[in-house]
């Protein structure tokens, strides 16, 4: 077989035509348009100068035109046609490409288009395998169309893409292209950026997919939801065509959204979408009883066997939703829930602000359908407006593990041969046959051959990964798939979304021997913490069961999913999924080896008591988690009930911040309020009169903290005489006093240096100022608590010195020595005590939680 070989060099500039109009969002650095069999250079009709390759020697014939219609001149009406294999070599800058075929269905000179059987191949891939243009042009209904793919380029990769006619007995087909566009694409618009945690939710697995530089994507589908076609001209750099949605609505009653708002790109970049994407959608309408029995539906058909990315394209466009709760919904992709609550200002903050979210999808042979449908079902929830949203949609194939991504051609629509068609499989006849049988066989094995060929791609990838460590040289994101916990920053701007694993009841019970009441570590207002197992044994996990008529609820309990999966740090509690079957709630958490902080101060004896350096620790390491909450999440997050035991400690005595389930987002974005929440004893007596809640009293909360782990002792201790009961009033007596020293744990005596000692007194003293403008904030805690440790090390250090390898004890501390700025707080009438109303003594916390019932208008705005 003669070879052609043809090289094409560009090097002249592509962009004049744009640089005297606006610069699009995105400029792609290669943006190759090559008008294949054309003799000379000449303008599409999309404005942009597409190269002939005349230079080459293969035949080019243009098209018989006879029938054509309105076909677009360039690229359709020429093409490089061959009876025998031929290549084209682009030099090409390595990163992420599109790769666009154009075909045009018509006879070439002597060729006949039912002739044209061929495949393409680019690097490693298969793209298109058998293809024959004239079946497709058949079953779409037009002449000529394109196929774009995205494939990734490493350093010093050429790209050869190679057509091959298919073999056949007769040796009289031939293969053809009228054009090709190769165009850069921003790094991982479309491939899994790794600071995506976890990678994108592949529906109905327990873990995510990362759609890694490896795989090569075939686009499918690209949807303008509710809005108009988008031609590649007007796209925002990358000629991407968005197609209107029309013929895939399989609803019967919808409503088209259609603004001319501006819209906010602060999440996504502007280049992901046009705004005319995010300017139209979809919606069901203000009929609440229609929409109570409906789902908004899409329909898209797909071939069998291979795995999607869907990616869903949200904005909120109507003047009415501004605020998160006005508009939720639940999101199923083929009838397998992929959102329970989907609310988008929940995670764009503002309306008019872009979304979107990619879902991973296996679409499995049923029966010997080639092709299936992938089903997008929105269906309201219960909020302020009873509907849905969407935007617009994509849909990408990923190559199967063999690299391929070519599918059978569709059926011949006009004489239809069933049988022949069958058997046109049998170029990789035998293990699609083979698959077909173990698809059929049971879902078990379904699942099996899915985890298999997901351990194998894992195997192969990394294997490949050795292979072209040059290349990966420094990227460890294959390291942080397998440990999705230990990456704390959450600060990337790309949609840092949750991938938190869904557990079935079964898995739950199972882990947990049928909520074994022996395997109960602990008890809240939320209900029980039974301690569990999941993986075989292997992995040990806290398991919190929602107690139905505890009162916190359904609200707290999504809110706190919501708010878990989004938070990671290395002081907080990291969530590892939910389970909500059944109306069972339930939370999984990493399951903290050394209990509560308060176990070690005061409940278990069974714990050796902690060391002064450890505490230290413990409190900064608390006290940047709370900071974190405060300053580095999109919403400010005010913790509402910071106590001892909602400190754990792991294996190495780390602080983890845990118990979201009060929290709630900035009171300021408006989220219902249902009364005072927290903790008698540690709460903010400026809230509990009906302040608005804000961080300082997550501070004060915690300043409480400080003196509990100084003095050992509870925070409310209702034995003690009267004047002691209330840890934070006592303290601040004793403070005033100069007897702290005397009222610090035992443990302790002769431990602390008094430059600590002064310095953490005073945090601590600071927190629980009356008023909360007089409190540090958490990152102040944070920092002097900093400063607390290097004092006591200082002094260590100088023992040490003087005396080696001995125990070190300090002197007795008087603080204040003097003070003239005292307060008499015994006259002082109990903040607490005069801003409660009806306490409510929880038995199973030994806290006391009171709720107030006639200050809902009073917080929170
Ligand atoms: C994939 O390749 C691109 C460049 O081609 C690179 O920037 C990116 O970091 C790679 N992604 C990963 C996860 O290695
Ligand atoms: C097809 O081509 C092969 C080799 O190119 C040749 O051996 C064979 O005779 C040809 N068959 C026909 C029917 O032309
Ligand atoms: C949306 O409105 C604009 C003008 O306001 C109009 O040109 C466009 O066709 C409309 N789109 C749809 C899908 O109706
Ligand atoms: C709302 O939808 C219901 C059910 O489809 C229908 O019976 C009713 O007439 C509709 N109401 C309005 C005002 O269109
Ligand atoms: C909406 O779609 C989901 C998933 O396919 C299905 O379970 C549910 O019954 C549908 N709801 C209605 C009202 O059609
Ligand atoms: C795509 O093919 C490559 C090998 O060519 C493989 O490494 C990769 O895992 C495949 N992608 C998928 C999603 O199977
Ligand atoms: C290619 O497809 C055609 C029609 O679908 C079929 O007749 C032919 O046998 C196939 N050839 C190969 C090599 O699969």
């Amino acid at each position: 077989m003669e070879k052609f070989l043809i090289i094409i060099l560009i090097t002249f500039l592509k962009f004049a035509i744009f640089i005297a109009s606006e610069q699009p969002p995105y400029v792609p650095t290669d943006n190759i348009i090559l008008n294949c069999g054309a003799p000379s250079d000449s303008y599409g009709a999309d404005g942009r100068i597409w190269t002939g390759d005349k230079s080459s020697k293969s035949e080019a014939y243009e098209a018989d035109s006879q029938g054509g219609g309105s076909v677009d001149r360039v690229p359709y009406m020429t093409g490089r046609v061959s009876s025998s294999e031929f290549k084209y070599t682009f030099p090409v800058t390595p990163g992420q490409k599109f790769l666009r075929l154009y075909f045009y269905s018509a006879s070439y000179k002597q060729f006949d288009p039912s002739k044209a059987f061929f495949s393409v191949k680019a690097g490693s891939f298969t793209l298109l395998k058998n293809f024959s243009a004239l079946l497709v042009a058949d079953s779409l209904g037009f002449r000529s169309f394109f196929r774009e793919f995205c494939l990734n380029l490493k350093e010093n990769e050429v790209l050869d893409v190679i057509f091959t006619p298919s073999p056949s007995a007769s040796n009289d087909t031939y293969a053809f292209i009228n054009g090709i566009e190769i165009v850069s694409m921003p790094t991982n618009l479309y491939y899994t950026p790794p600071e995506l945690l976890g990678g994108a939710p592949f529906i109905g697995q327990s873990s995510g997919f990362f759609v890694n530089n490896y795989t090569a994507l075939e686009m499918v589908y690209r949807l303008n939801v509710g809005g108009n076609t988008i031609s590649p001209k007007y796209d925002t750099g990358m000629f991407r065509l968005w197609s209107d949605d029309y013929e895939y609505m399989s609803t019967q009653s919808y409503f088209t959204v259609n603004t001319t708002v501006p819209i906010d790109y602060t999440i996504v970049p502007r280049y992901t979408a046009p705004e005319e994407v995010y300017r139209t959608a979809r919606t069901m309408g203000p009929n609440r009883t229609y929409n109570e029995r409906h789902n908004l539906t899409w329909r898209l058909l797909v071939d069998s066997d291979f795995r999607y990315m869907v990616r869903l394209h949200f904005c909120e466009i109507q003047d009415v939703i501004d605020s998160p709760g006005k508009r939720q919904f639940e999101v199923f992709l083929n009838s397998q829930t992929a959102e329970a609550i989907f609310d988008v200002i929940m995670w764009t903050d503002h309306a008019k602000v872009p979304y979107y979210k990619d879902y991973v999808l296996l679409i499995l042979k049923n029966g010997n359908q080639n092709k299936q449908h992938i089903t997008i079902d929105l269906h309201p929830r219960v909020a302020i407006y009873y509907d849905v949203i969407l935007n617009g949609i994509e849909v990408f194939k990923m190559n199967n593990s063999d690299g391929n991504l070519a599918g059978p051609n569709p059926e011949h629509l006009i004489a239809p041969p069933p049988p022949h068609i069958e058997s046109s499989n049998s170029a990789g006849g035998k293990s699609k046959m083979k698959r077909r049988v173990l698809f059929a066989a049971n879902g078990c094995a379904v699942s099996l051959l899915a985890l298999v060929s997901l351990l194998a791609c894992i195997v192969l990838w990394r294997h490949k990964r050795r292979q072209h460590c040059g290349s990966y040289a420094g990227t460890n994101w294959f390291y942080r798939w397998r440990n999705p916990n230990e990456e704390k920053s959450t600060k990337s701007s790309l949609l840092p979304k949750e991938l938190c694993r869904h557990f079935s009841q079964d898995e739950i019970k199972a882990a947990t021997n049928n909520f074994d009441d022996d395997l109960v570590i602990g008890k809240g207002g939320f209900g029980k913490v039974y301690k569990g197992f999941l993986d075989e044994g292997e992995k040990v996990v806290a398991i919190k069961r929602l107690n139905p008529e505890s009162r916190q609820g359904v609200v707290e309990f999504s809110t706190e999913i919501e708010m878990l999966s989004q938070l990671r740090h290395l002081h907080l509690v990291p969530l590892i999924g939910y389970c909500n079957e059944n109306r069972e709630m339930i939370l999984v958490y990493d399951y903290m080896s050394n209990g509560t902080l308060c176990d070690h101060l005061y409940t278990a004896t069974a714990y050796d008591p902690l060391t002064w350096k450890q505490r230290l620790e413990i409190c900064k390491g608390a006290a940047m988690g709370l900071n974190y909450l405060h300053t580095e999440v999109k919403h400010t997050v005010i913790h509402r009930d910071v106590k001892t035991s909602n400190i754990l400690l792991d294996d190495k005595f780390t602080a983890k911040v845990s118990d979201f389930g009060l929290s709630k987002m900035d009171s300021k974005v408006g989220m219902l309020e249902t009364g005072v929440k927290g903790t008698w004893g540690y709460l903010d007596p400026e809230y509990a009169r009906g302040h608005a809640l804000n961080e300082k009293s997550d501070v004060y909360s915690f300043g409480v903290v400080l003196f509990e782990v100084l003095c050992a002792r509870k925070a409310l201790d209702k034995k003690l005489p009267e004047g002691q009961v209330n840890l934070a009033r006592w303290a601040r007596k004793c403070i005033s006093d100069g007897t702290l020293y005397q009222v610090i744990d035992p443990h302790l005596i002769g431990k602390i240096a008094s430059e600590c000692f002064k310095v953490f007194v005073e945090i601590a003293e600071n927190c629980i100022e009356e008023l909360g403008v007089n409190r540090p904030s958490m990152n102040d805690v944070m920092e002097k608590l900093g400063f607390a440790i290097d004092l006591q090390e200082a002094a260590d250090l100088e023992k040490e010195k003087t005396n080696p390898g001995r125990e070190h004890s300090y002197p007795d501390i008087v603080f204040p020595i003097a003070r003239d700025d005292d307060l008499d707080y015994e006259s002082e009438v109990d903040p607490i005590i005069s801003g409660m109303s009806n306490p409510i003594i929880d038995s199973s916390t030994s806290s006391y939680l009171f709720s107030s019932t006639n200050n809902t208008e009073s917080i929170g705005n």
